[in-house]
């Protein structure tokens, strides 16, 4: 079961920094997760399309500029990414799932991952890209074939295979709380692999682990590691 540093180690550096990924990569994780947002046409690590909460900023990220959000903390110091920095950092080390949370992000991540394959080391197999935004998974699935999409749903849909399919998905990404082992091996029988979010609690990862989930997303991803290394 692969592990996945839900927006880095969020649990225990600011999430989507590059102090949250620095420590993924020092715990040795299968790969970190990411959400992007774009701020005046640049692909930013950012998970809500606006500033308060997670940085000391205030605004709409459609209502301010890059240059403001980029003297802003995001937390212990640290500035809001870019997912050109964050894939510089990682070089290829681990997976690298970027979820797109923003509309017409398609063209600028592709970008950013194209560059990634042929500047910093990764093999395009290790970027996935997701979103709940299926119409913009398949567009990227249109512009650059060779990344894995992942397809993200907070619940179980009806016909979930064709769900999938649709995208040519190569995953499915589902609420650790739909989660059954019924929906898993029927996954499987269909060619799916099965990724769960967010899992942060012991009981579950051995849950998940019993059920023949693929990979879990994680808050704290040194607590799945030393849980699956003690099985
Ligand atoms: O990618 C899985 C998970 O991160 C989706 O939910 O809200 O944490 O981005 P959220
Ligand atoms: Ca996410």
């Amino acid at each position: 079961m692969l592990v996945f540093a839900h927006r880095g180690s969020s649990g225990v550096a600011p999430e989507n920094t590059l102090s949250a990924f620095s420590l993924a990569l020092a715990d040795k994780v299968d790969g970190i997760e990411l959400d992007v947002q774009v701020i005046e046409g640049v692909a930013m690590v950012i998970h809500n399309n606006w500033l308060q909460g997670t940085t000391t900023g205030m605004g709409r990220l459609d209502q301010v500029s890059l240059d403001y959000c980029l003297t802003l903390d995001a937390g212990d110091g640290q500035k809001i990414p870019s997912l050109e920095q964050v894939l510089k950092l990682v070089a290829g080390q681990c997976l690298v799932n970027i979820e797109i949370k923003a509309h017409n992000a398609e063209e600028v991540v592709v970008a950013v991952a194209k560059k990634a394959v042929n500047e910093f080391g990764f093999k395009a197999e290790q970027l996935i890209i997701s979103s709940f935004n299926l119409p913009a998974l398949k567009r990227v699935g249109e512009l650059a074939p060779e990344f894995p999409l992942g397809a993200l749903t907070a619940n179980i849909p009806l016909d979930y295979a064709a769900f999938a399919e649709q995208v040519q998905a190569k995953t499915i990404h589902l609420n650790r709380d739909f989660i059954t082992p019924e929906f898993v091996d029927d996954s499987h029988k269909r060619g799916l692999k099965v990724y769960v979010y967010t899992v942060n609690y012991v009981e579950d990862i051995q849950l998940m682990l019993e059920m023949g989930v693929d990979g879990i997303f994680t808050d704290y991803p040194n607590r799945a590691l030393d849980y699956l290394s003690s099985v």
